[in-house]
């Protein structure tokens, strides 16, 4: 469970780029945060995760805070960042094993994981190369495999399909309902509508760095629009605003 009261950011003095920010993830619950590009959907994330700090307000993962705990807040989510471009020196499989070794996974456990998941995503043929070559799905893939390898309780995802084939991007969203359905939180950004529509419990929508949405996919279209695709009053309502 992930909370988010009253947050603000600003890069730019007198510029908010997140205003007033308050979103609830549930246990149980898949949650698509969607908007155009520069709405504010990887500063949030961002803040969620503890690379950025929030200008005000809180944010709980579990309830421990990630400014004031941040140790005991990030042993409770597993984090898939946008542009997946760390640690390129480092061989797939040295990665793995460094990130098993942050979360204390014990030996056989790691391996086993290593080689089920890796072969799951179809990456296992490529562990003893450097990530320097690999291609940005397969970094990707890489980082979904290190975060499903410790299986934390909430899962935040940054624009996890881009890049993905489309093998591995169905099988990420078979994987989100399976831990959503196991009582977990999976909160995940994206750009394209047709994932979240298929997929999301609830939707929020960001636009300029304001909530304007937050409700079910078909909330939305209930208050919105009669018919019409989603797409279309998705363009209608962030153009509106
Ligand atoms: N480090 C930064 N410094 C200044 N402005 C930034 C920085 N990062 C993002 N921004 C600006 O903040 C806004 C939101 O960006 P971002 O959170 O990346 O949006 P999204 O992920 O929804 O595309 C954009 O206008 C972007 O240009
Ligand atoms: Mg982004």
């Amino acid at each position: 469970m992930i909370v988010i009261n009253n947050v603000n950011k600003s890069y730019v003095k007198g510029k908010k780029t997140i205003d007033t920010l308050n979103l609830e993830i549930k246990n149980g619950e898949i949650f698509g945060f969607l908007g155009p590009n520069g709405a504010g959907k990887t500063t949030t994330i961002k803040m969620m995760t503890g690379i950025l700090n929030a200008d005000d307000g809180e944010i709980l993962i579990d309830g421990k805070n990630i400014k004031t705990e941040p140790i005991q807040a990030k042993k409770q989510f597993g984090y898939v960042p946008d542009s997946p471009d760390m640690f390129l020196k480092l061989k797939g499989i040295e990665f793995l094993n460094f990130i098993a070794d942050i979360y204390e996974i014990p030996e056989e456990e790691r391996k086993e994981k290593i080689e089920y998941l890796t072969k799951e995503f179809e990456i296992y043929d490529n562990l003893d190369e450097t990530m320097q070559s690999y291609s940005h799905g397969m970094r990707q893939k890489i980082l979904v495999v290190s975060v499903l390898m410790h299986n934390p309780k909430n899962w935040i995802l940054d624009e996890p399909m881009t890049g993905l084939d489309p093998k591995a991007s169905f099988k990420l969203k078979e994987l989100m309902r399976k831990h959503a359905n196991e009582g977990n939180s999976v909160f995940f950004s994206t750009h394209i509508l047709e994932v979240a529509e298929k997929i999301c419990d609830r939707v929020g929508i960001i636009n300029k760095g304001k909530l304007i949405f937050v409700g079910t996919v078909k909330e939305l279209r209930d208050k919105f629009a009669e018919d019409g695709s989603l797409e279309q009053l998705f363009l209608e309502i962030t153009e509106n605003e």
